[in-house]
Order: structure tokens, then sequence, then C-alpha cells
């Protein structure tokens, strides 16, 4: 099995202090940085859109996984690559026309991903897998951190790991929402390749060693 990414979430980040937390994930073993954009329309939930991301972008060392949960993306994608998002996750239940948004994500120069709600079933994919870089599974309902993992999700980690291996294998696997050491194994061992963490990095007393072991896990 390869390497395990860990993508810390600044959604649960001290937003007085924003940017210790970015130096924090920069002097982590953590892989990318996890940025979760909410409109209040998809979710009800407004976190934070293209200003703060740019602020983090300046002093990021780590990639940036930016996870839109808003409606009509296609309209925002070349912003969030100007900002500097080098990964784009969009919602399926968000795209209406998916491929086209795919490839936009693409043509612009970021990693095209696409998130699947809970109630979504995996093989809605199965004949679009092949043009995917990573595929992120909700593991609770989006909108807010520190919910409860759902369990049904360690089955739709393996029909996806199923389909994946089948038709595009380098495509990556992650997982968002409750993920801790506990659910974070069972994840991997389900075929999982990147653990998005909020709430249990950012409220740990060590939020370092927590990142360090979460990608032992
Ligand atoms: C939820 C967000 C998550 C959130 C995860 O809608 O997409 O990225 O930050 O938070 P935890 O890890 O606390 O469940
Ligand atoms: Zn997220």
């Amino acid at each position: 099995m390869s390497e395990i990414l860990v993508a810390p979430s600044i959604l649960s980040a001290d937003f007085n202090n924003l940017g210790n937390d970015i130096q924090m994930i920069n002097s982590s073993e953590a892989n990318y940085i996890h940025c979760d954009v909410m409109d209040g329309v998809f979710v009800p939930n407004i976190s934070f859109g293209i200003p703060i991301i740019e602020h983090v972008k300046k002093i990021a060392t780590k990639p940036l996984d930016v996870h839109l949960m808003i409606v009509n993306p296609d309209q925002y994608i070349e912003k969030f690559k100007k900002a500097g998002a080098s990964i784009l996750t969009v919602h399926y239940e968000a795209c209406p026309h998916l491929h086209r948004t795919v490839n936009q994500i693409k043509q612009a120069g970021m990693k095209a991903s696409v998130c699947l709600n809970p109630h979504t079933p995996v093989h809605l994919l199965e004949d679009f897998i092949s043009e995917l870089d990573m595929v992120l599974l909700m593991s609770v309902n989006p909108g807010f951190g520190g919910q409860i993992f759902i369990e049904n999700t360690y089955e739709k980690v393996r029909k996806l790991r199923k389909l994946i291996d089948q038709k595009n294998p380098s495509c990556l696997i992650e997982v968002d929402g409750g993920v801790n050491y506990e659910t974070g194994a069972k994840l991997v061992e389900a075929g999982a390749n990147v653990l998005v963490a909020g709430s249990f990095v950012f409220g740990a007393d060590d939020p370092l060693d927590t990142i360090h072991k979460l990608k032992l896990v």
C-alpha cells in the first residue's frame, strides 16, 4: 500500500491566528491544506471564500486542496486557480454538467476531484472515473466540522477501491468527516489514500503529533 496522505481542514483552525495554524501545517508531515468553501445554499453553513484562500496561499508551503460546497462552481474555477488551489473538488450533487466542469478544472491546470455526499452511490461514477484525479467521499453530511462519522462509508470506500483498481488505479480516494485514529485506520484498510481531519487535528493537544500518527494509521 502506498503512503497515506493527510489533509488537515482549516475549518477547525483558529481564525484569529490563522497564520500560526498554517505555519503549523507547513512544519508538519501533512500533504495538503484542506480548505472548505461553503455558500449557505448547497450546505446550511457559510465558511470562507477566495480572499481567505489567497491569504493562506501566501504562506502555505503545501498544496491547497480546495473543497467547494457551493452551487454553480463552474463560474469560479479560474478564480480558485488564481487564488492558489492545486486540487479542486466539486460536488456531484451540485454539477448538472459534471464532465464539462471536470474538464474545465483540468484545463485550468488543477487536479480534478469529485465529491459524493453520504447518500450518493459510488456506481454513479462508473462511466466517468477515468477522467478523475481524486474522488472525495463525505463521511458526514457536509456543512460542519466535528460531526459523527457515518459507518456506511467503509463499504463505499471498498466499492470505490474496486472501481478505481479496475479503471483508473492512479485516482486517489479521499475521505472527509469524523476522521480520527480509529476511523482513519479502518478507512485505510478499506482502500482510502487521503484522510481529511479538522477537529481531530486542531482540537488535539499536539496537532503535529496527531498529523504524524494519522499518516501511520
Ligand atoms: C465538512 C467539511 C470537512 C470538515 C471536517 O463539511 O467538508 O472538511 O472540516 O471536519 P471534521 O474532521 O471535524 O469532521
Ligand atoms: Zn471538506
